[in-house]
């Protein structure tokens, strides 16, 4: 056997198997929207201990011959590290059953943080049919493969498809619920701070959170006035309606918190600038506080480098936004004349940037 080619065939044989995974993704994918779908986490939590085939095959409430099926979809899953297997003694008999896992556990309806809306919301249909014009649009004008797909744009879609929206603003509270539990640790960038704007600040849930821990901090949502209607001020939290790329309130310091990644660069300058404006009465001690993704460079995990790559590739099918590179970061920084920041890594996929006059 001539081994230089069996080594050469491993290699090749590896490629084949690494192009097979991702070409499959979708089917992975798919698998865990079912599980979802189909409620299997909580099924597992309210079952009380791990629960055998049988057991999942009863709550499901499915026909008895899809036992096979369901565990072939729980063996994917298991693989794929959403469950664990563990043996239980059922009538005397030892079996297998399937376990949450920490992914798993972030699915479940009623835990704090869930991000069951949140899965639920990237798998409707618009989603998915707009990513398959990707390669078509790179031919075409529309601004976004998302306008390619239905001829309009994401938010003008969004606010004609009131099940649409209403699952997409539940996907966004829970994103934003999962950074909401550390924020409260976050509490030393705040401090020393009398005022401060949380532009796009949406229904004010970091305000209530770091307000109530801050009473002397004057905390203020500016927010689309559809947004903000109807929502009640409180002792040092109020909301104000108006567009951030007109004029946004004067503050000591401005949060922007999940925005700039949603625009271009162009604009990402023009609210930049807009926020430099309103910190200008603090001199050199005003600051703007971004919450957003940093894409990392080569010593950061792949999985979480792979998990921000997909989002700016959703940035870029859905809006025109994108996710950026520190130095992507920085280039919007000098552009809108802020001389110096500080990134900070503490939310996971997300990293605290501190941007200062
Ligand atoms: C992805 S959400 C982020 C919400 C919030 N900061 C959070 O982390 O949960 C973006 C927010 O920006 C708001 N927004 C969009 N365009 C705006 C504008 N021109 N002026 C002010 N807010 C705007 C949206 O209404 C939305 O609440």
């Amino acid at each position: 056997m001539d081994r230089n080619r069996v080594q050469g065939s491993e290699e090749l044989f590896q490629a084949q198997a690494h192009l097979y995974n991702y070409t499959y993704s979708f089917i992975g994918s798919m698998c865990l929207k079912s599980a979802v779908h189909m409620g299997i986490p909580d099924i597992i939590h309210n079952h009380g201990q791990p629960i055998t085939i049988p057991d999942l095959v009863l709550a499901l409430q499915l026909h008895p011959t899809k036992s096979v099926y369901v565990y072939r979809l729980m063996r994917l899953l298991v693989h794929a590290g959403f469950f664990a297997t563990t043996k239980v003694i059922k009538d005397d008999k030892e079996e297998v059953g399937y376990d949450l896992t920490p992914s798993s556990k972030l699915l479940l309806k009623d835990n704090v943080p869930t991000l069951s809306p949140f899965v639920r919301a990237m798998f409707h249909p618009a989603l998915v049919h707009s990513s398959e014009f990707l390669a078509e649009w790179f031919h075409r004008s529309e601004p976004t493969p998302f306008h390619a797909a239905f001829g309009t744009d994401y938010w003008d879609y969004l606010s004609k498809n009131q099940e649409f929206n209403s699952l997409f603003n539940e996907a966004m509270i829970s994103d934003s619920g999962m950074m909401n539990l550390v924020i409260k640790d976050c509490k030393y960038v705040f401090e020393g701070l009398n005022s401060l704007v949380d532009v796009g600040g949406g229904k004010g849930a970091v305000g209530r959170i770091v307000s109530e821990s801050l009473p002397n901090l004057h905390w203020t949502v500016l927010d689309l006035p559809h947004v903000i209607e109807n929502l009640p001020d409180s002792n040092n939290l109020k909301f104000v309606g108006g567009d951030m790329f007109q004029s946004i309130p004067s503050a000591d310091a401005i949060l922007l918190k999940l925005v700039l990644h949603a625009y271009s660069d162009e604009d990402c300058v023009k609210v930049l600038k807009k926020c430099r404006e309103a910190i200008s009465g603090k001199g050199g001690e005003g600051k703007v506080i971004i919450i957003d993704i940093v894409i990392g460079d080569e010593n950061e995990k792949h999985e979480l480098t792979e998990a921000k790559l997909f989002f700016d590739m959703l940035m870029m099918v859905l809006v025109n936004g994108r996710e950026r590179e520190e130095k992507e970061w920085e280039k919007l920084f000098l552009e809108a004349g802020f001389s110096r920041y500080k990134i900070t890594p503490i939310f996971g996929m997300r990293s605290l940037i501190e941007v200062f006059p």
